[in-house]
Parts: C-alpha cells; sequence; structure tokens
C-alpha cells in the first residue's frame, strides 16, 4: 500500500473509497466551547485531513457542517474531496426512523449526503428523541433489536443517494455475520468502527474483517481522554507506553504518531480525535516514515485484551456486544 499526505485512501468492497485517517470530533460538549469543533475541522482540512468522523449526538454536527462547508467556498477543496462519516443511534434503529434520522443529520450538516453512515452500537434503546433514555428509577429503557430491519432501511438510504456507503460500528463477529447472511442482503457493510490501538489490537475480528473485505476504522487510536466517566481508566495510558516512545526515538517520532502508523500500516483506519491545532497537525505526519516487520510485531505484543471503552452500563442489553470473545 502506497500512502502518502495527498493520497491515503483504501478501498471500499462497493467501489468507493476512504481516506485512511479521519479527524474524530467526539468531545464532551459541557467541556468545550462553541466553535471549537468548526475550528478544529477547519484546521483538519487545512493540514491535509480529507476524512472527519462525526455524529448528531456529538452535538456539535452543526459545526463541522459548517467547517466543511467553508472550506468548499474557499476553494480549499471540493465536495467530492472530503469524506463524511455519521452515525445512526440506538434510538432512531426502528426501520421507519432511519431515513428521518439521516436526513435530519443531512439537514443539520447543510450537505446532499453524506460518504459513510453507520449503525453506532448494536443496542436499541426506547425510540424517541430521548437519546439516553432512562425511566424514572434510573434504569435504562431498551428496545427490541432487528439489525436486519434497520440494515434494509440504510440500503434504501443509500438507493435514494443520501449515503454513499453503509458501515456498523461495535458490532460483534456475530452481530457481523447476521447481517452478512440476512437473504437478500443487497449491501454488505463496508466497515466496522472498533476501539482499536496497540494495547487492544483486535487481532480476531480484524482477520475475520479481512476476511468479509470490511475495513476496520479505529476510534480511540490514541487510547482516548481518559474521562473516568466513560472511560476504564484502569488499563494504563497508552501514550506512555515505553515501546512506542523509544519506538518514536527511534524514528523522530512522537508515541502518537507510532501508535496511528502502526494502525494504518495493517490497513487500519484512524480517526484520532483532537482539538488542538498543534495535535491535529502531528497526527496527521504520519505518512513519511515505515516500521519494520520487526517493529509491527513488537507493538502488536503490546497487545492487553483490554478495553478502554467497555459500556458496561450497557451490559444487561440483549445486544451488548463485548461478552463475546470477538
Ligand atoms: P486534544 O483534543 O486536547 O488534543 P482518541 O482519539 O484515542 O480518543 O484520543 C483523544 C485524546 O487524545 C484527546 O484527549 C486529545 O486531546 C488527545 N490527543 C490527541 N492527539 C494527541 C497527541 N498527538 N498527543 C497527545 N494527546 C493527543
Amino acid at each position: 500500500m502506497d500512502l502518502s499526505a495527498k493520497s491515503h485512501r483504501i478501498p471500499l468492497s462497493d467501489g468507493n473509497s476512504i481516506p485512511i485517517i479521519g479527524l474524530g470530533t467526539f468531545s464532551d460538549p459541557a467541556k468545550t466551547p462553541k466553535g471549537t469543533c468548526e475550528a478544529s475541522v477547519k484546521a483538519a482540512i487545512d493540514a491535509g485531513y480529507r476524512h472527519i468522523d462525526g455524529a448528531y449526538i456529538y452535538q456539535n454536527e452543526h459545526e463541522v457542517g459548517n467547517a466543511i462547508r467553508a472550506k468548499i467556498a474557499e476553494g480549499k477543496v471540493k465536495r467530492e474531496d472530503i469524506f463524511y462519516c455519521g452515525k445512526l443511534w440506538a434510538t432512531n434503529l426502528v426501520p421507519e426512523m432511519v431515513r428521518p434520522t439521516l436526513e435530519r443529520t443531512l439537514k443539520v450538516l447543510q450537505l446532499d449526503y453524506v460518504d459513510l453512515y453507520i449503525i453506532e452500537i448494536p443496542m436499541a434503546f426506547k425510540p424517541g428523541d430521548e437519546i439516553y433514555p432512562k425511566d424514572e428509577n434510573g434504569k435504562w429503557l431498551y428496545h427490541e433489536s432487528n439489525l436486519c430491519a434497520t440494515w434494509e432501511a440504510l440500503e434504501a438510504c443509500k438507493d435514494a443517494g443520501l449515503v454513499k456507503s453503509l458501515g456498523v460500528s461495535n458490532f460483534n463477529r456475530r452481530q457481523l455475520e447476521l447481517i452478512l447472511n440476512k437473504p437478500g442482503l443487497k449491501y454488505k457493510p463496508v466497515s466496522n468502527q472498533v476501539e482499536c490501538h496497540p494495547y487492544f489490537t483486535q487481532p480476531k475480528l480484524w482477520k475475520f474483517c479481512q476476511q468479509h473485505n470490511i475495513v476496520i476504522v479505529a476510534y480511540s487510536p490514541l487510547g482516548t481522554c481518559r474521562d473516568p466517566t466513560w472511560v476504564n481508566v484502569s488499563c494504563p495510558p497508552l501514550l506512555k507506553d515505553t515501546l512506542l516512545n523509544s519506538l518514536g526515538k527511534k524514528y523522530n517520532k512522537t508515541a502518537a504518531q507510532i501508535a496511528l502508523r502502526f494502525n494504518i500500516q495493517r490497513g487500519v483506519v484512524v480517526i484520532p480525535k483532537s482539538f488542538n491545532p498543534e495535535r491535529i497537525k502531528e497526527n496527521f505526519q504520519i505518512f513519511d516514515f515505515f516500521l519494520t516487520e520487526q517493529d509491527m510485531k513488537n507493538i502488536e505484543a503490546l497487545n492487553k485484551n483490554v478495553r478502554f471503552v467497555e459500556l458496561l452500563m450497557w451490559s444487561d442489553h440483549p445486544e451488548y456486544p463485548f461478552h463475546d470473545e470477538y
């Protein structure tokens, strides 16, 4: 694979392609000043990023849209140069809700289509506008999932031209097989967005996805922001790792750049989040060096099989994806 800052798209099974690095945009809305996301997406496009990962529930999708449209208006990029991934949340998995939910995202973005639209998690919650529905006792309100029916509604959105490619996120092997083996399947999922980094390398899911031509998109590729309200902080900080730092010295790179390079060199798309202009640039400087085969093996050996993002609050959901080995 000949990846460069200018040309770093990899093929998807449906004939489209995806830039191997994108900017992650999840940031706690309560702690993030308004406009930060928009400025960061603009900085990322200026730095060479052509892929932005977002979601309606991040509450900053309008800022992403503003930034993309501003860069198009400026003449910096054309719409077709940009790859935007949006997400269908758990409260919108009922088939009749799928198209209106995607249309809401397009309205917020003020764009005509998204490049990739993915089921954000395989667990359905009580349908409606409340993102995290709970009853009066604080118990989560779940809903029966029918992932195949949701998928069919997504296929109709692709046929209608609202989205170019369809994928999933946080799906385990069984859930991927549910879609892949669906009678009358029209479009295969092109990607599965999951946690993936040197401490959680996903060797089995990676292999399974490779066999089925499903691209893995790595979220938390730098080991997350370590916010203890949702991150398993008993797992040590990835970027403090001795090997990643010593390889950084060897290549005159940072531990973050080594962690990202490791994934892209094995064909895994990375979506590091940063709202800091210097780190946005830093994370993109991963196309001017190669890790040796031995470096790659040594990094793979760091795998601890422990997740930073466990989503344990939903572990009693019938479709909780992380009880299975992979
Ligand atoms: P910030 O937005 O201030 O740069 P992940 O993508 O694994 O979820 O990691 C995101 C976290 O890592 C954010 O807290 C982000 O903070 C931080 N981060 C992003 N890039 C770097 C980097 N190059 N070095 C150190 N921390 C980084």
